[in-house]
């Protein structure tokens, strides 16, 4: 395992040209919205993988929004850290600055990146299952669940669930720039959810040189050239100096 140094990495961070950072929930652990997996991951006794489904949705839309609902309400009392902050340092610094996020939860753009790319959509935004409108609804706790379109038909949360394609824009971009990067941050992700998580082994693969921050190990910990292992909140200030 190499021995992560933050004058290196953050002497890389200032000279590269070409940056991508790759979050995932434990960036915004800190900020008090739950991870989906570790401990603090269960809702109910039910994982993740259990209730972001499209057949967890025709089973029991209720239970399923439920959960988006609950997960709303704490996202919507929280506030943007010091690890989300230190990715605007960096997107103001970076001559190419391409963010990448698995998260749903607009803590990257509250915080002030520009630029975002949500490749598991966004919580805020809801869409009809029968005419296909989409909107924005910032309400939490949302008054009726699960809400009905004025058409009639279910809403269903405007985010990616297992099974389903990333809106293809978003991951061609994001694909991209992890091939053209010189130093790939990978952050507060378990790195276990595919395709996402390839964009660590496209960057791999491309040359960049992988910084990883994590308190646990993940299945490219092997292969990264830097880890910082400990919290989002507390690594990232240090590296963006
Ligand atoms: P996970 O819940 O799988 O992983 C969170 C990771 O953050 C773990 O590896 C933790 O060790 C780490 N972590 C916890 N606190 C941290 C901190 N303060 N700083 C840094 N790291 C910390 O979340 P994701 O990897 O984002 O998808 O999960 C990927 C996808 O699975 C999500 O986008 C979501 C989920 O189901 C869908 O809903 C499609």
């Amino acid at each position: 395992m190499p021995v992560a140094d933050y004058g290196e990495v953050a002497a890389l961070l200032r000279a590269a040209k070409k940056v991508v950072a790759f979050t995932g929930a434990g960036i915004s652990a800190e900020s008090g919205v739950p991870t989906f997996r570790g401990s603090g991951g269960l809702w109910r006794n039910y994982n993740a993988q259990d209730l972001a489904t499209p057949e967890a949705f025709a089973r029991d839309p209720r239970l399923v929004w439920e959960w988006y609902d609950w997960r709303r309400q704490k996202i919507a009392a929280a506030a943007p850290n010091a690890g989300h902050r230190a990715l605007v340092t960096l997107e103001e610094r970076a001559a190419q600055f391409t963010l990448v996020t698995q998260n749903v939860d607009g803590l990257h753009d509250r915080a002030g990146n520009r630029r975002v790319l949500k490749l598991h959509g966004d919580i805020w935004t809801i869409r009809c299952t029968g005419c296909g409108r989409t909107r924005q609804d910032l309400r939490a706790p949302l008054p009726e669940l699960p809400p009905v379109c004025e058409c009639g038909a279910v809403v269903r949360p405007g985010v990616v669930w297992f099974g389903e394609c990333l809106p293809p824009g978003v991951w061609s971009v994001a694909e991209q720039a992890a091939a053209q990067a010189e130093v790939f941050l990978t952050v507060g992700t378990s790195a276990v959810v595919h395709p996402a998580a390839g964009l660590i082994e496209i960057a791999h693969r491309g040359g960049a040189k992988i910084v990883e921050i994590n308190p646990d190990l993940t299945p490219y910990s092997g292969i990264v050239d830097h880890r910082f292992h400990g919290n989002a909140g507390v690594v990232l200030p240090q590296l963006v100096v």
